[in-house]
């Protein structure tokens, strides 16, 4: 949204008012014709309360769950971050909640949704990552998602994205799909990334069990422009909520998670779900939404990986849009920063070394 406007500053100053107005209604239109194409239409999945599925993980006093024990929210103030974790390891299946982000100033703030056993296998771990990058005010959240695999930390599989909404007004579901044989992001019911299993990504794509995850966390030094907004404490606590909690996957005992064989029938039920089946409709959403919210992706990212990782497809409306450095052409994020571990307080080995 704020490439319009940042091209504009450039332009001379007595058609500035003219283009102003005129990104304005190009914004409005673009935002509203997507989310009208957008069908309300959502998942068939049984949610659970807090407690049936979830566990405080750390900054417990700022985990406040609803009267009924259906929502939780997780604050960030001076003090501490906060996060759940659920209760059990999960060997693929389906992981969701509606979430409504921090409002106002969030600068430096990150929220992360995520699966990880990072806690487990230190050197070799996996995960998947929603991640919601706090903004200076005025400005939208954007959100990145990422895929680790068998300790993959040197090669990063970022793609960060705009938003049709604001995620701090109202609650979107967030999901992660993950079967033995593809992975899919969604937000509500638009798929906005799928990562198909390849032979050749080999241990790149996960496949230990993994725990689920929700964190608020001050990335101060990270998130936002590089580092060089801080989360401002004058603003907190920074609230975060989350319901509609879903887990529908292969439970595997944390002690015995190794023994994973068991799945098979969780797996079809699973793999048989409406949300495994990208329709000809949430293609056509997929696409509409990646041609015009995406602003990154490692796969158009030359400069980083020469020869694209091997699920790269690559997708000409897409490409057009990127440079080498895998930003986009006109009015990018110009943004280089070294994201620094920091939303588990202890043992994960996530340090994505990449320089977005
Ligand atoms: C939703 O799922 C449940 C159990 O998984 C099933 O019994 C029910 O028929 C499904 N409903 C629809 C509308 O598909
Ligand atoms: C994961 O990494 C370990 C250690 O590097 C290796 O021994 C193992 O074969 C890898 N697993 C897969 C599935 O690639």
């Amino acid at each position: 949204m704020m490439d319009h406007l940042r091209l504009s500053s450039s332009s001379s100053s007595s058609s500035l008012p003219f283009i102003f107005l005129l990104s304005f209604f190009l914004i409005l239109i673009s935002s509203s014709s997507f989310s009208s194409s957008v069908s309300a239409a959502s998942f068939n999945v049984t949610t659970l309360s807090f407690d049936e599925g979830y566990s405080p993980l750390f900054g417990d006093g700022n985990l406040i769950r609803s009267s009924d024990g259906k929502s939780v929210r997780l604050l960030l103030d001076r003090f501490t971050g906060s996060g759940f974790i659920s209760s059990d390891l999960y060997q693929h299946g389906f992981f969701s909640a509606k979430i409504k982000l921090p409002s106002d100033y969030t600068a430096g703030v990150v929220v992360a949704f995520y699966m990880s056993n990072g806690d487990i296998f230190e050197k070799t771990h996996d995960e998947l990552d929603f991640e919601f990058l706090g903004n200076i005010r005025g400005k939208k959240w954007r959100v990145q998602t990422n895929v680790y695999g068998n300790g993959s930390v040197s090669r990063g599989r970022e793609e960060r994205y705009n938003l049709w909404f604001d995620p701090s007004r109202e609650f979107h579901r967030y999901s992660i799909l993950w079967t033995n044989k593809n992975i899919i992001f969604y937000i509500d019911d638009v798929p906005i990334r799928e990562v198909v299993r390849s032979e050749e990504m080999g241990g790149d794509f996960p496949s230990k069990p993994m725990s689920l995850y929700a964190t608020i966390w001050d990335a101060s030094n990270w998130a936002t422009s590089g580092g060089k907004y801080k989360v401002n404490y004058k603003y907190a606590p920074f609230v975060s909520e989350y319901s509609d909690l879903v887990l529908q996957g292969c439970a595997v005992d944390p002690i015995q998670q190794v023994s994973a064989a068991g799945c098979s029938e969780k797996d079809a039920e699973v793999e048989s779900a409406d949300y495994a089946v990208i329709t000809p409709r949430r293609r056509t959403a997929m696409k509409n939404f990646r041609s015009r919210y995406m602003y990154y992706s490692y796969c158009y990212d030359s400069l980083r990986y020469s020869v694209p990782p091997p699920e790269c497809v690559s997708v000409p409306e897409e490409k057009h849009r990127f440079k080498e450095t895998g930003r986009l052409k006109f009015g990018g994020h110009p943004r280089r920063s070294r994201r620094r571990h920091g939303r588990i307080p202890v043992g994960s080995s996530s340090e994505d070394q990449s320089d977005i």
